[in-house]
């Protein structure tokens, strides 16, 4: 265990696990390597931030967007994801990690989509690191998604348009039970959302590297908390160092 007392701990870090592609390509190898690399890099990069004393940690594995990648490329990718989910559920069940996925599954295989199940079912229970996938997710989707529930929710008389608040709205996201994040990391140098929680991360600290992502691990994951700890979260109000009255 290391000591970690100097260090204000984000309670929900989400990732946008970026760059496997590039990383890859620099070792003159194909992309497909790089998510190979990267899939076995978030096996340990889970350990690490339940080591830290992180809570929730919620990735971005496939957008709605990456579908527009050469089909041999997406093709891996779901191959790499059933690999990975067998994994996720044999690691959860010695570590105690709650699984769960977000997204829009009804555009994946019908054997993923029965892994998913089994895996957040057999796992609800367990009080170790949350630990969240996201596969097939885009922030509009899901809110476009959820808008829909909403609607039909209210024309059965279940819900009332009265009652809309941020809270109610909230409820209706894949993350409905899950705390906005408190720390966003993006590896390989982009600086943007690319469709990732964009209600959620409202109020959230951002932290760009130009490591890839899978050279990510559990050293610069603490380099990112410890920018975290510095940050100063005024949430629209002063600092609170601030002189009243000023
Ligand atoms: C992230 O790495 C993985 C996925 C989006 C599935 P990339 O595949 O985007 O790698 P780069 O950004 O092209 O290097
Ligand atoms: C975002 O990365 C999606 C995931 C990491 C799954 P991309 O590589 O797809 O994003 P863009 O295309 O650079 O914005
Ligand atoms: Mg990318």
């Amino acid at each position: 265990m290391g000591d970690y007392s100097g260090l204000k701990i984000p309670k929900h870090v989400s990732i946008i696990m970026d760059g496997n592609g590039r990383w890859a390509k620099a070792l003159g190898k194909p992309r497909t390597y790089g998510h190979k690399v990267g899939a076995e890099n978030l096996v340990q990069l889970v350990e690490d931030a339940d080591e830290i004393g992180i809570k929730y940690l919620t990735v971005y594995a496939f957008s709605t967007e990456n579908w527009n990648r050469p089909d041999m490329e997406v093709k891996t990718l779901m191959r790499l994801f059933r690999k990975y989910l067998k994994i996720c559920y044999q690691k959860a069940m010695k570590n105690h990690s709650r699984i769960r996925l977000i997204g829009d599954f009804s555009k994946l295989d019908a054997d993923l989509q029965e892994m998913i199940r089994v895996l957040e079912h057999d796992t609800k229970d367990f009080e170790g690191i949350n630990f969240t996938i996201a596969l097939n997710y885009g922030s509009r989707d899901e809110m476009l998604r959820g808008m829909k529930k909403m609607l039909a929710d209210c024309k059965a008389g279940r819900i009332s348009e009265d009652n809309l608040d941020e809270e109610l709205f909230s409820s209706y996201l894949d993350t409905s039970d899950i705390p906005d994040p408190d720390l966003m990391i993006r590896t390989s140098g982009e600086e943007r959302l690319s469709n990732w929680m964009m209600w959620q991360h409202a109020y959230s600290e951002f932290y760009f590297t130009d490591t890839a992502w899978p050279d990510f691990h559990k050293e610069e994951l603490l380099e990112a908390v410890k920018a975290y700890t510095l940050r100063d979260r005024r949430y629209g109000k002063v600092s609170s160092g601030e002189e009243p009255n000023v």
